[in-house]
Parts: structure tokens; sequence; C-alpha cells
């Protein structure tokens, strides 16, 4: 099937980019490179060597004699541009990675949070309006965030899709009512992703669109089965106070003998789940339903 994949350059969409093509899909990359600029802005690289987009799609073709094509297109600021892609090219899945992730790099300054929220929400607002003006049946993946719930309250039990409440009315009675589940945002950042869910579930709702919002913990791990076939397929590893996972920056500082940095109580606790795990969920996810129809 034919797959667009939004953001096909940062952490997760590139191992993703590579898994679904060596599946033997037609992967089609969209991104913008910001990710890279804002390593430059914040004087920053990953700690493995990144190379261009360009290049690391040739090494794949000649690895593999698979292509990944290439799209730079900003989502968030170019909208036509996109829906005549999209109007052009039909995809079947779309898997939905461009935003802006990183919760402290939202919360830098009152630039960065406007940043964070108009590209965010633009790029997946930008993305369904798209697919009903083209009436595109694609089925969307996208890669929401645990921390839409709040850390304080993983514990509790979260059910898959919608929860089953009842609403008091006015004349007292009961009324049965199906809700998201309370969305309590740390961040800029994990308030964006509430928003976003919000938009799915408006545009399921009323244009019937197909969409999951895959709500995963911190992904970790640099390698997939395949980035490892050649050492300029490896994927970036990130160990700075904004985009290094805390896994990443306690790796490092164990390597130099650095004390661990813990923020807080140190009594905390994260889901993490494996880039290996989090490729192969997308793939299920965009396969089951696109053949579903
Ligand atoms: N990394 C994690 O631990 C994790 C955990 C849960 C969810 N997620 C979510 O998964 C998605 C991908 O995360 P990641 O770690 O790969 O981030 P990343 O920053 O490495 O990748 C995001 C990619 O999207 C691109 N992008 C951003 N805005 C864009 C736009 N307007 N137009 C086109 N491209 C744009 C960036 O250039 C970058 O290549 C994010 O939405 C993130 O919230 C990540």
């Amino acid at each position: 099937m034919k797959i667009a994949i939004l953001g096909g350059d940062g952490f997760v969409g590139w191992p993703t980019s590579l898994h679904l093509s060596d599946q033997g899909h037609e992967v089609h990359v969209i991104d913008n490179l910001s990710r890279r600029w804002i390593d430059a802005e914040l004087g920053v690289q990953s700690l493995t060597p990144m190379d261009s987009i360009q290049e690391r799609t040739r090494i794949w073709k000649q690895e593999t004699g698979r292509t990944i094509h290439f799209h730079l297109i900003d989502i968030a600021e170019d909208y036509e541009v996109f829906k005549g892609w999209l109007a052009e090219n039909r995809p079947d899945a779309i898997i939905h990675f461009a935003e802006q992730r990183a919760a402290p790099y939202s919360m830098k300054s009152d630039q960065h949070k406007n940043y964070t929220v108009n590209n965010n929400v633009n790029a997946t607002h930008h993305l369904l309006n798209a697919m009903v003006e083209l009436e595109l049946d694609a089925h969307l993946v996208h890669l929401g965030t645990m921390g839409v719930y709040g850390y304080s309250s993983v514990g509790a039990a979260i059910p898959e899709g919608y929860l089953d409440v009842e609403v008091e009315t006015l004349s007292g009675e009961k009324a049965a009512q199906e809700i998201l589940y309370p969305a309590n945002p740390g961040s800029i950042y994990h308030m964006t992703k509430c928003l976003d869910q919000l938009l799915f579930q408006f545009y399921a709702k009323n244009d019937g669109l197909r969409i999951t919002d895959l709500h995963q913990g911190i992904v970790w791990g640099t390698h997939t089965e395949q980035t490892r076939r050649h050492k300029q397929l490896i994927n970036r590893f990130d160990y700075d106070g904004d985009y290094g996972t805390v896994l990443n920056r306690f790796l490092i500082q164990a390597a130099i003998g650095y004390p661990l940095t813990v923020h807080g109580t140190g009594g905390q606790t994260r889901a993490f789940i494996h880039i290996q795990d989090s490729v192969r969920c997308v793939e299920l996810r965009a396969a089951e339903f696109t053949s579903a129809r």
C-alpha cells in the first residue's frame, strides 16, 4: 500500500519509514526538516552521526533496492502545497509524527509556546481538513502521548477508546455519555496533543474519518532491524536537556561518570516502549484498518 509518513525524518519517523519500506510498502516521507533546524538553534546534535535524508534514502536504496520518496513540505505552513500532494498521491494510510515533541522546548519562552501550538495544531488540522476536502479515505495513525492523561493519573485504568460515564441532567435523571478520558496536560507540548485528540474526535464524528490516536509512553532505543543494515542508516540519539529523554540522559551521565540528574523526588514512574516495538505497533494499526475496508 502507499503510505505517507509525516515527520518521517524524525526519531520515530525514520525507523518507521524503513520498517514499512522493508515490508514492501510504497513509502513517502513528508518533512520540513524543522527538527534539524532546532538542533542548530539549541546548539546540540545527535550523539549518533545523522546524514541528510537524501543520503539516508540513497543508502537504503543501495542496500535493499527499495525507494523511499522524500518531499520537503511544511504541513503547518503550506496547506495548499500539502493538499496538492495528497490530491495527486492519494495514500492508503497516513502516519502523522510531524509535530514539535519536546515538553521542555515548548515551555522555554512565549515564542516557543506560540511555535509549538501553531505548528502542532495547524499540522493536525490541515491534515484532517484536507482529507475531508479531498474525500480521502485513508486510515490516519497519529502518535499521541500518555502525557495527555497527566502523569500522576497514569496508575488508573485508562480504557481503549472512549469512557462510558453518566451525567446528571437538569431533571435529576442520569444520561449516558461517551467521553474521552479526562485530559490533564503538564506542558504546552502535552496540551497540543490534547487539542489533537479533540480534533480527531470531531472529524471522526462529523466526517467519518478513520483515525487511530496511539498514546504511547517514552520511546527509547537507537536501532531497529533495518537501521542495523548500514552504519549510515542509524537513528538519532538525543541526550540534551530539551530533546534527550530520561533514559538517554542517564545513559550518557553514567558513561562519563557524572551523577545522574534527578528532577523532583525521583519517585516518578514512566512507561517506556522500545523503538522496535513502537514501529511494529504503528505498522499493525496502519495495516489493520486499511485491509478492513
Ligand atoms: N519520542 C518519544 O518518546 C515519543 C513518545 C510518544 C509520542 N511521540 C510523538 O511521536 C511523534 C514523533 O516524535 P519524534 O520523537 O520522532 O520527534 P522528532 O522531533 O524526532 O520528529 C518529528 C519530525 O516531524 C517534523 N516536523 C515537525 N513539524 C513539521 C511540520 N510542520 N511539517 C513537516 N514536518 C514537521 C520534524 O522535522 C521531525 O523530523 C511526535 O508527534 C511525538 O509527540 C514521541
